[in-house]
């Protein structure tokens, strides 16, 4: 059952603190123009690592941006309630964030020419990371055992629905080369590839020298002490890093550390099951 902490869009859980029937109907009416730049992630799967990689690639690798405005201001997501006020007036390319599910997008998304980056990352590392998160969050519910949790998370009462859903509909999207789709896992294997990828894939090609400084700047180790990227700013009430810091331990696998052989079977079994039509090969699967 949803508490108040959640506001309730298309049968999804989104947390009330952030979202609210205004902020959808913006999101819902917004204006997209083909300079737009969108990456999409089910929550915990890499959305403020994108906040970081996409301004410095826009920028030509200017520093700037990242060192001076909070990841939420710098690259806003568009169905929160800070995003009229951060999009209004700002010029081309915008650079937004998005969890929205693809049907959900708004309808001139469709007929623009926006590019997306569509982050996927091992939904077992999610429901980790995702598990920390509800702990360090006072504007989300605790979420309980991690036993029950993950059964929360199989069911989709999590933030933004079931996971597979969420991979689904964007895996299935008919936007050709207006998308690129990359893992967590292709990120933290090679992030100076992956951001070499991203600038191609943006037309902002960035020279040897910019492309190092932006792999850089955006090493977990190096957000995790950047004051606008590392979710310090925000009240201690409002999220407690002594409970969990935000950015937690960005690795591949902690999964391993905290799901039991039973867990990790009935996990297998209903992903296995709800993704068998997709016809791809995720790097978590042998
Ligand atoms: P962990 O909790 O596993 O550490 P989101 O931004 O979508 O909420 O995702 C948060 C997750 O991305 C956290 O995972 C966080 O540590 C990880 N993350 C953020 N920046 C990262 C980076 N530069 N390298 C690796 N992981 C990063």
């Amino acid at each position: 059952m949803a508490s108040d902490k959640y506001f309730l869009y298309h049968g999804l859980l989104l947390p009330a603190v952030a979202h609210n029937e205004e902020s959808l109907k913006y999101a819902c009416d917004f204006k997209v123009h083909d300079q737009d730049v969108f990456a999409v992630t089910y929550p915990k799967s890499g959305t403020t690592w994108m906040q970081e990689i996409l301004p410095l690639i826009l920028n030509g690798g200017d520093l700037t941006p990242v060192q001076s405005i909070p990841n939420w201001d710098r690259v806003p997501w568009l169905e929160e309630t800070r995003a009229s006020l951060v999009l209004k007036g700002q010029p081309s390319p915008r650079a937004m964030v998005s969890h929205l599910p693809y049907h959900l997008m708004p309808p001139s998304f469709f007929t623009s020419k926006a590019k997306v980056i569509y982050v996927t990352r091992n939904p077992k590392d999610v429901m980790v990371s995702s598990f920390y998160f509800h702990k360090m969050a006072s504007f989300l519910d605790d979420p309980g055992t991690f036993d029950e949790f993950l059964d929360k998370f199989l069911s989709g009462q999590v933030l933004f629905g079931k996971w597979t859903d969420h991979v689904k509909s964007w895996y299935s999207s008919d936007l050709g080369d207006r998308i690129l789709y990359i893992t967590y896992e292709e990120m933290v294997k090679d992030l100076r590839g992956v951001v070499e990828r991203f600038s191609r894939f943006l037309g902002r090609e960035l020279s040897k020298e910019a492309l190092d400084r932006v792999a850089k700047q955006c090493y977990f180790s190096n957000m995790k002490t950047n004051p606008m990227s590392n979710y310090s700013l925000v009240p201690q009430d409002i999220m407690d890093s002594s409970k969990s810091p935000f950015l937690r331990k960005g690795i591949v696998g902690d999964w391993k550390n905290h799901f039991n052989p039973e867990q990790d079977a009935k996990f297998t079994a209903v992903l296995k099951e709800e993704t068998k039509e997709l016809d791809i090969k995720f790097p978590w699967e042998e």
